[in-house]
């Protein structure tokens, strides 16, 4: 992938999160979602690449959603790349108004990306410094004494993000009870996880179940920041308070995985979710958070904050862009005003 691609990327991504804001605090995720999944599919048909979505939104019947196995771009020329897209990372916070959400790319070299299906997976991602000392077969517990080792750190100055679930409290209070500082989200771990290899954020680990095409675009980031994550794949059964034991559930999504060629309960490393130092990543802020700042208007006058990382080189831009609307890409405009 040549280098000028990630400046497309990164188009890509403000677009969606535009799209996204004009529902800002609505109350409908799913207006907010296909108006940013319409912007992010017009933007990549613009871009000069042959991109496959190898983590997308859902299945081909599921209009508009960005499907898993779209072709995307103009034309299909060269590159051939594998796309992770998620037009809004936490299309509830977009409709009840809510900071940290973000939409966010993962572009890769063809084959190099863990396909993983749209559900569950149980995630432990830690920094640069504590790269190589986490090993999810082990409690967590023992994770986080292994990564404050790592880190210099004493336990209770160790910082972990997580999200505030239900399934989360007993893991919550076991962080407690060693003195380790909890931040619990309400949603949003892909940010949560670039958190902990961003130098000066004061988050150290994220751990926890979320989505697996989250988990797939934050180990992207991860992977080109120099920090480390393990995971593993989760049926929804399994997963405390969602679904009690369901034979038909557990069946399909055992048949997405065997499609896939993945497996549930089996721990995969970065270097397996992530095959290639050759990706783009980009984020853009919908609404202000603590990796990004969120898309601000005045008038017909949009700003926006970007996070573009090569991971080749990893080179991580930071990119504020001024949008003036009535000069925009004519099909955008219906979608941002
Ligand atoms: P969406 O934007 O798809 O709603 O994702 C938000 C999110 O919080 C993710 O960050 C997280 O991985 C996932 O949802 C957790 O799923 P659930 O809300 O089912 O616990």
């Amino acid at each position: 992938m040549k280098r000028e691609l990630a400046l497309e990327f990164s188009r890509v991504t403000e677009s969606a999160a535009l799209a996204a804001f004009k529902w800002l605090g609505k109350g409908d995720k799913m207006m907010a979602d296909g108006a940013a999944v319409m912007a992010m599919r017009a933007m990549l048909n613009t871009i000069d690449i042959c991109g496959k979505v190898v983590i997308g939104e859902g299945k081909i019947d599921e209009a508009p959603m960005l499907y898993h196995g779209e072709i995307v771009g103009n034309g299909c020329s060269e590159p051939l790349v594998d796309i992770a897209v998620d037009p809004i990372e936490g299309t509830r916070m977009v409709a009840v108004g809510q900071s940290n959400a973000i939409s966010a790319i993962l572009v890769s070299e063809a084959d190099t990306l863990l396909t993983a299906p749209d559900m569950y997976m149980e995630k432990l991602i830690v920094g640069p410094e504590a790269k190589g000392v986490i090993d999810l077969n082990l409690p967590l517990e023992e994770n986080l004494k292994n990564i404050s080792k790592a880190m210099k750190k004493d336990i209770d100055e160790l910082v972990v993000i997580i999200l505030d679930k239900d399934r989360h409290q007993d893991a919550i209070k076991m962080m407690h009870d060693l003195g380790v500082r909890v931040y619990a989200i309400p949603d949003g771990d892909v940010a949560g996880g670039i958190l902990t290899c961003v130098p000066f954020s004061p988050v150290d680990c994220l751990y926890g179940i979320g989505g697996a095409p989250e988990g797939v675009l934050a180990a992207g980031a991860v992977r080109s920041l120099g920090g480390d994550m393990q995971a593993r794949l989760i049926l929804r059964s399994d997963v405390k308070g969602k679904t009690p034991k369901n034979l038909a559930i557990d069946e399909e999504e055992l048949k997405e995985l065997r499609e896939l060629k993945v497996e549930a309960n089996r721990v995969y490393t970065l270097e397996e979710m992530i095959r290639t130092d050759n990706i783009i990543f980009s984020a853009t802020g919908i609404t202000k958070g603590d990796l990004l700042e969120g898309v601000v208007r005045n008038g017909d006058i949009f700003q926006t904050e970007t996070m573009l990382i090569r991971g080749k080189t990893r080179t991580i831009r930071m990119i504020k862009t001024t949008h003036d609307l009535r000069t925009k890409t004519p099909f955008l405009i219906p979608l941002i005003k």
